[in-house]
């Protein structure tokens, strides 16, 4: 993880949230390469949920509600977490992961375990950031920032069921911001304050949500093969009765084996009519759906899909992380499967005379009018091929003497290192068959 860490600084991909005053405690920024391949991780997951699909819709709900939401959701009376605080070095844990924590004062120890530890009864914290709307910082006027993008949604369904004219079943998609102000934060980006999610609740009928929950568990985790994950590194884990969040009548997480362990970056629940009903309660509006088929009126039951765009960001950095000596030299490449990776090409002029640069110019020129590329005419041509694959670019196209005589260029390939010849003048081309789906 340092290492990816350092990588993800040096070559633009992650920053530390003001850096320049020394940081702000698990929030970050993306670089421009970051910002990339987690729009390409975004961009994938809607084309397969939207856009790919007749029966889920999108939505994009403001990050502020009304206070109420979170009243009728449970968040304001149950979204929280034990925790502990110790009176000698004045650290604070959470009661239910002190086995996963440290002593400050003596590493080797957890929290409690040390003789000079002193800690307090477990207190319960709630995790939603607060803020107040309008003038007064009273309590009448407080707001919250969503811990879930899911209830945007909830109070949205009515008003895209008929604006769009769907029929149960269908789905809601939305990506989104949410914020939790987590005790024990951590990994990277792995667990933040600031993060994003990718959620989709899917309404069906009371009784075919558990054969909906089946469906949507197989068509997510094969979301995460087609993101170039290994499969080997992905799996599914059951929540028990303890487990369950106070919404869910069943949940999978599918996790992923990090380097610090098997840790969940999706959820799908059964959150049954659970939400709908309490939406109904609290506001007093009649949420049912009408089936003019049957004549029936009912609660929808929801099947949500829900990951962070982050937490699988680092999946993908992690999951293509490799090093390799070649030739006596370690060589670092970010395997990213070509559809993630956030720079598509690599255009190189193999010297800069001879008109070489003029003709490598041009080509990154046509290149870039579609997909992302780097023009790199600075130092070794190794060194070129170094650097790109460092950040995960598939392909390299070096301009050199052969193109002035036939047009030809050749193409590196980042993971064999493999070189061929392609016409200058089907590159484009060539690219788009590459990362045609
Ligand atoms: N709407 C259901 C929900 O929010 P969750 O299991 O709390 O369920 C869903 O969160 C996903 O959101 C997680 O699988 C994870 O990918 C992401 N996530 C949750 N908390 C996060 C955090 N503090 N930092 C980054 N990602 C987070």
């Amino acid at each position: 993880m340092d290492k990816l860490v350092s990588l993800a600084k040096r070559r633009g991909f992650v920053f530390q949230s003001s850096e320049i005053y020394g940081g702000l405690g698990s929030v970050w920024d993306y670089g421009p390469l970051g910002v990339e391949l987690k729009r390409n991780v975004k961009d994938r997951w809607w084309r397969s949920l939207v856009h790919q699909r007749d029966d889920v819709e999108g939505l994009d709900a403001a990050i502020l509600m009304h206070p109420r939401v979170w009243e009728a959701s449970g968040h304001v009376a149950g979204f929280t977490d034990p925790l502990v605080d110790c009176r000698t070095c004045k650290s604070r844990f959470r009661a239910d992961k002190l086995t996963d924590a440290r002593c400050p004062q003596k590493p080797s120890k957890v929290p409690g375990e040390h003789a000079a530890c002193d800690l307090t009864e477990p207190r319960q914290f709630n995790l939603m950031f607060k803020t107040f709307m309008g003038a007064m910082e009273e309590s009448a006027s407080v707001v919250y920032l969503r811990p879930e993008t899911a209830q945007g949604i909830y109070v949205n369904y009515l008003n895209v069921l008929t604006s769009s004219r769907q029929k149960i079943p269908f789905g809601i998609a939305q990506i989104g911001k949410a914020f939790r102000n987590e005790i024990t934060p951590g990994n990277f980006i792995f667990r933040t304050r600031e993060f994003e999610q990718m959620e989709m609740q899917f309404f069906v009928r009371p009784g075919e949500d558990m054969e909906w929950f089946e469906r949507w568990r197989e068509i997510r985790l094969g979301w995460h093969h087609d993101l170039g994950l290994a499969p080997a590194r992905l799996r599914w884990h059951e929540h028990g009765p303890g487990e369950l969040a106070h919404y869910a009548k069943a949940a999978y997480d599918i996790e992923y084996e990090f380097p610090f362990g098997w840790q969940e970056i999706e959820g799908i629940h059964n959150r049954t009519d659970f939400d709908l009903s309490r939406h109904q309660e609290y506001s007093g509006k009649k949420l049912e759906y009408f089936e003019q088929a049957s004549g029936e009126r009912f609660l929808p039951f929801v099947v949500e899909t829900s990951a962070g765009a982050d937490r699988v960001t680092l999946t993908v950095l992690v999951d293509a992380y490799r090093e390799e000596m070649v030739d006596d030299e370690m060589r670092v490449v970010l395997g990213f499967h070509p559809r993630v990776a956030p720079i598509k090409a690599g255009v190189l002029p193999l010297t800069k005379k001879d008109g070489l640069p003029e003709i490598a110019t041009d080509l990154y020129h046509a290149i870039k009018r579609h997909y992302p590329a780097f023009y790199d005419d600075g130092g070794a041509i190794g060194r070129r091929y170094r650097r790109q694959d460092e950040v995960g670019t598939p392909w390299c196209f070096t301009v050199d003497h052969e193109t002035l005589d036939g047009r030809t260029v050749t193409v590196r390939h980042r993971d064999s290192m493999q070189q061929e010849r392609i016409g200058l003048d089907h590159v484009t081309t060539w690219l788009a068959e590459q990362l045609r789906d």
